[in-house]
C-alpha cells in the first residue's frame, strides 16, 4: 500500500488506517467467546495482510477489550508489531470509574494520562505505543500538566509520538505551545456527510502545519457504504440519498464500489487526509484499498461535493 509519514514524526505508515473501535462488536468489557474472539483477530489480520500498517485503537473501545484482543492478535502474527504502528487514545472516563457514582467525563490530567497509557500498555502487552493520542479535549485541560506527562512517557521510552483526537485548531495551538514536542496528528470526523473540516479552516491549518488530519468514521459510521435502504426516520435522509446517488454514478463508470469513491473523494485532498477504516468484513477492509488507485478529477470532486450540500456560491 502507498506511505506517508505521520506530520513531521518521521513515522511511516499505509495511506489508510485501520480502526480497531468495532472489532469485538460489544460495548463493555463482556467476556467473548472463541468464535467471537477469532473473528476479531480475522479482521485484524486481514487489515494487515492488505497492507494497512496504522492501527488505531482507544482505552475506552469496549472498556480496555479491544486493547486485549489486539494484542492476543499480535501475539499470533509473526512479525507484526515490528511492521506496524500502534496509535491508541486516553482522556475519556466512563460513568461508574472508579465509583459507582463518577459522572461520563474527560480526565487529561497528568496523573491519568501516565497511569491510562500504563493500562494500554499492559492490555496490549507492548512496551511502547507509537502515537499515544488525546482522545477528547477536557473543559478542564491544563496544557503545562499534559506536557509533563508526555515528558515523562516520552523519556522512559513508553511512547514515540503523541497527537490529539477531536481538538479544534484553537485546543491543538493551545496544547502546542506548553508542548516540547510536536503534536503530529487530530483525528476529525469527515466525511461527504461531515465536512465541516474542510469549511472550519482546520484542513488548511493542518496542511500549513504539517499536522496529520486522520479521519474517523469516513463512511458516515456505515452510511455511504451500506446496501440497506436510506432512513427515513433521519432528518437528513434526502441529502444521504443525493450523496449515495451521486457515489453510485461515480462508481458504475469506475467500475469499483461506492465506498471506494467515498474514500477517494478524501484521499483526494491536498491536506493528505488519512482515513481510518471501521469494517470488520474482511472483504470490506480489502475493498477499500481500491480506492487508492483512484484519483478523482475535480469536476467529479465537485459534483460529489456538490450532492452532499449547499450549492456553492
Ligand atoms: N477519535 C474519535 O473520536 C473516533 C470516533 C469514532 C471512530 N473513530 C475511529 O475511526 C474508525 C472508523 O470509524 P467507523 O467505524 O465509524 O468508520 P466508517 O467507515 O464510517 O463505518 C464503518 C461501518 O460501516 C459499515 N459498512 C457498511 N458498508 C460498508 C462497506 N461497503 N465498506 C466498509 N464499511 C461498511 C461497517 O460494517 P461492516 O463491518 O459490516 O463492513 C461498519 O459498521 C474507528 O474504528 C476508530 O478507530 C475515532
Amino acid at each position: 500500500m502507498q506511505t506517508i509519514t505521520l506530520g513531521e514524526s518521521g513515522l511511516e505508515c499505509s495511506r489508510l488506517a485501520y480502526g480497531c473501535w468495532r472489532v469485538t462488536g460489544v460495548i463493555n468489557h463482556a467476556p467473548i467467546d472463541e468464535e467471537h474472539e477469532k473473528k476479531s483477530h480475522k479482521a485484524i489480520t486481514t487489515a494487515y495482510e492488505a497492507g494497512y500498517t496504522l492501527f488505531d485503537l482507544a482505552d475506552i473501545y469496549s472498556d480496555g477489550l479491544v486493547e486485549e484482543v489486539f494484542g492476543r492478535t499480535l501475539k499470533e502474527v509473526s512479525g507484526m508489531r515490528e511492521n506496524i504502528l500502534i496509535a491508541t487514545k486516553c482522556g475519556i472516563r466512563q460513568k461508574g470509574n472508579p465509583s459507582k457514582e463518577s459522572p461520563h467525563r474527560y480526565d487529561l490530567s497528568r496523573e491519568h494520562i501516565l497511569n491510562s497509557c500504563e493500562a494500554s500498555l499492559r492490555r496490549m502487552e507492548i512496551d511502547c505505543i507509537d502515537l499515544y493520542q488525546l482522545h477528547r479535549p477536557d473543559y478542564l485541560m491544563d496544557p503545562r500538566e499534559i506536557a509533563s506527562a508526555f515528558e515523562e512517557l516520552k523519556q522512559a521510552g513508553k511512547v514515540r509520538e503523541f497527537g490529539v483526537s477531536n481538538f479544534t485548531v484553537d485546543q491543538l495551538n493551545h496544547l502546542q505551545a506548553a508542548c516540547p514536542m510536536k503534536l503530529h496528528c487530530n483525528q476529525v470526523e469527515i466525511s461527504l456527510i461531515h465536512r465541516n473540516a474542510l469549511e472550519d479552516g482546520s484542513l488548511d491549518y493542518y496542511q500549513s502545519h504539517d499536522v496529520t488530519p486522520l479521519a474517523w468514521s469516513p463512511l458516515a459510521q456505515g452510511k455511504l457504504g451500506s446496501e440497506y435502504p436510506v432512513s427515513m426516520r433521519n432528518p437528513k435522509h434526502t441529502q444521504e440519498q443525493a450523496v449515495r446517488d451521486a457515489l453510485n454514478l461515480v462508481a458504475k463508470e469506475k467500475d469499483c464500489s461506492r465506498t471506494a469513491v467515498a474514500l477517494a473523494w478524501l484521499l483526494r485532498h491536498p491536506a493528505v487526509i488519512v482515513p481510518i477504516i471501521g469494517s470488520t468484513n474482511p472483504e470490506h477492509i480489502r475493498d477499500a484499498t481500491a480506492a487508492l488507485d483512484l484519483l478523482l478529477p475535480r469536476e467529479e470532486w465537485y459534483r460529489l461535493m456538490a450532492a452532499a450540500g449547499e450549492p456553492l456560491p
